[in-house]
């Protein structure tokens, strides 16, 4: 099981697709655990994005990543973090294959709708600069069963 810290972005709270793509994760069997809407100050900014605080583009990132409200949520599942990462397509829109979750809504590198975590380290990282431990509320679906075979 691994779990990943993924946010909703400004700009789909802002374009109204946060439930398209709730659903998106349910539907594929992965488990929400976590979820609150929060506003990103500048200092969670960059907590959040320390690798990119020195990048040419970095004040433009903060400026939109802390422009509107973002939805924080933890997801668990078998191989969670790429399965995560491959439903949401690549990281600029404009390259995202069709059928990913920005292959159909962006057509932007930044305004690419959804953060996902990139690795172990960095989920454990980012989950822990956005939830406190009694946020997260793990369960089994009773739905398991099924979703997948039992020596999965
Ligand atoms: P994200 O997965 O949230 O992680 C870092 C973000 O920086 C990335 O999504 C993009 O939104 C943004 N980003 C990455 N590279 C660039 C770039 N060259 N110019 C502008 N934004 C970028």
């Amino acid at each position: 099981m691994e779990r990943s810290l993924i946010l909703l972005k400004p700009d789909c709270v802002q374009r109204r697709l946060m439930g398209e793509i709730i659903t998106r994760f349910e539907k594929k069997g992965l488990n929400i655990i976590a979820m609150k809407m929060l506003q990103v100050t500048p200092e969670l900014a960059q907590q959040h994005y320390a690798e990119h605080v020195e990048k040419p583009f970095y004040p433009g990132l903060e400026a939109f990543i802390t422009g509107a409200p973002v939805v924080a949520m933890v997801i668990e599942g078998i191989e969670a973090i790429r399965v995560v990462r491959d439903t949401l397509g690549a990281t600029n829109g404009r390259n995202a294959a069709p059928g990913t979750v920005r292959g159909d809504y962006s057509s932007s590198r930044q305004m690419n709708l959804v953060h996902a975590s990139d690795g172990e380290e960095s989920a454990a990282r980012e989950i822990n600069l956005y939830f406190d431990e009694n946020e997260i509320c793990p369960y089994t679906p009773t739905l398991t069963p099924w979703l997948k075979a039992a020596d999965e």
